[in-house]
């Protein structure tokens, strides 16, 4: 199973990717946790991404092509994969095919942007392992503390709303357009990602043909 989650900045895409991965039992690659972890470790490609994660840009498409390249190559990703929040532009998607990379579903999680603000000012990140909660939605068993690793949670750096609205602009200008080219391959489906998180898991289990 080689699945790519597209959706909106805050759509739950990492949230579902979380769980997917471990029903599965395939890893789920987040270009966004890859970034991240590569700025705290001050590596050149995180001291290149920062200045563009900060505003809410996307990171060259040959910075992320590398990664992804490199990550789907690896032992674990034998038996399929999760690629959360990439490709994010036509650029990448095309790279993936060059690769030889056959994708077998593509799920749109979707949600209208005015729903984005309240999920990203409630949102909290494990600062170890980039797992996702939120406040209210999605809260740990204990306060600020990852149920998976034990790590800090926190407030990620790019969740400010003028960030956020950001996000939101490059997302539709550069990323919605992946939609049509991969309805146009026939592997796209849609899900309504604006209910609870629990339900959005059983639709998408639904449209791949996995029973819940
Ligand atoms: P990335 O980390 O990928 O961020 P994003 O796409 O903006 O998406 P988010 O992680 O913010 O949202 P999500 O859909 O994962 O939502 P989540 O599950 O956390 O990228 C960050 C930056 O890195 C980019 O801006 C760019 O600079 C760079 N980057 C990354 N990949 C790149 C690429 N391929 N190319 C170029 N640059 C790249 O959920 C959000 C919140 O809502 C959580 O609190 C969660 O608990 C809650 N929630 C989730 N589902 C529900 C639900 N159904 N109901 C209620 N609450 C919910
Ligand atoms: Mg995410």
């Amino acid at each position: 199973m080689r699945l790519i989650l597209l959706g909106a900045p805050g759509a739950g895409k990492g949230t579902q990717a979380e769980v997917i991965s471990k029903e599965l039992a395939i890893p789920a690659i987040s270009t966004g946790n890859v970034l991240r972890e590569a700025i705290r470790n001050k590596t050149p490609i995180g001291l290149e991404a920062k200045r563009f994660m900060d505003n809410g840009q996307l990171v060259p498409d040959d910075v992320v092509i590398g990664i992804v390249e490199e990550r789907v190559g690896r032992d674990d990703c034998r038996n399929g994969y999760i690629l959360d929040g990439v490709p994010r532009t036509i650029a990448q998607a095309e790279a993936l095919e060059r690769f030889g990379v056959a994708i077998d579903n593509v799920v749109s999680i979707e949600i209208e942007d005015s729903v984005i603000e309240c999920r990203m000012s409630g949102r909290r990140v494990c600062d170890r392992c980039g797992a996702s909660y939120h406040i209210t939605e999605n809260p740990p068993k204990t306060e600020g503390v990852c149920d998976a690793c034990g790590g800090e949670l926190v407030v990620r750096a790019d969740d400010k709303p003028e960030t956020v609205r950001e996000r939101l602009a490059v997302f539709h200008r550069l990323t919605e357009p992946l939609k049509a080219f991969y309805e146009a391959r026939g592997k796209l489906l849609v899900i309504d990602g604006n209910r609870p998180i629990q339900v959005v898991h059983e639709e998408i289990l639904a449209a791949l043909g996995k029973s819940v």
